[in-house]
């Protein structure tokens, strides 16, 4: 059967790579989570003090982002592919709020943004792939078969990433991982380059009241679609 790209989009914690990895899976298709690309860059930053408390040493990221190599490694154990940088894995360290906290002002570099899409593109050059991000449907893969908007209130989104850090061992306040939430939607959808918004094309689920089972039912059932019209 011929292969599609499937491009899910929408806000932080909507339960986009819950979803992309089922979806995945299903289908035998590649997994790609492109926030992970741009938490890895944020860490590179932190890691050579690009980022200070109060101060972003903007212009030497840039000339440094040369060194920067991101790769996925599939991990058997856990059904997904995890993050590496320069060869080392950091799937852990860029899951911490700290890192949440940066990353939406990394992700507004344009230079970040061209060699990060550059290397998105090539992953998909073959089809077969489900990728989540922000701009995914609009920018990285335009002519994607099937585009999904995944939405849900800010408060549902933040309680899903507070049990997700608190069972990590996290000491955060549910206030904290709300307003994380709230200032990074505010950047990601009002930045000048690529800002987050639905494709024209794109099917909006809103999972504020859905199971994963209900949601991921009525997705396989679009799929289905999909791949019925480009057989
Ligand atoms: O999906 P996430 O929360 O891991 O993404 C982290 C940040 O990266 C998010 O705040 C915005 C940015 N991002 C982006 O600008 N474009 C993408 N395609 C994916 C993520």
């Amino acid at each position: 059967m011929k292969q599609i790209t499937i491009a899910i989009d929408g806000f932080s914690s909507t339960g986009k790579s819950t979803v992309a990895k089922q979806l995945a899976k299903h289908l035998g298709y590649i997994y790609v989570d492109s926030g992970a690309m741009y938490r890895a860059v944020t860490w590179f930053a932190m890691q050579h003090h690009f980022i200070e408390k109060d101060h972003f040493h903007i212009q030497d990221l840039i000339s440094n982002l040369h060194k920067i190599t991101i790769s996925f490694k599939f991990n058997p154990e856990l059904g997904f592919a995890e993050v590496y940088l320069n060869g080392k894995n950091i799937e852990q360290q860029i899951r911490t709020l700290e890192v949440s906290s940066f990353v939406s002002q990394i992700a507004e570099i344009s230079e970040v943004r061209e060699l990060l899409v550059k290397q998105q593109q090539k992953m998909g050059e073959c089809k077969g792939i489900v990728m989540d991000g922000r701009d995914i449907g609009t920018v990285v893969f335009p002519n994607a078969e099937l585009k999904l908007f995944m939405t849900a209130s800010a408060e549902t989104r933040a309680k899903r990433r507070y049990n997700e850090l608190i069972e990590r061992g996290d000491n955060v306040s549910f206030k904290e991982v709300l307003h994380n939430v709230q200032s990074r939607d505010y950047i990601d959808s009002h930045r000048e380059d690529s800002p987050l918004t639905k494709a024209n094309d794109a099917i909006e689920i809103d999972n504020s009241n859905m199971s994963l089972e209900q949601q991921f039912n009525k997705i396989r059932q679009l799929v289905e679609t999909k791949l019925q019209e480009n057989h």
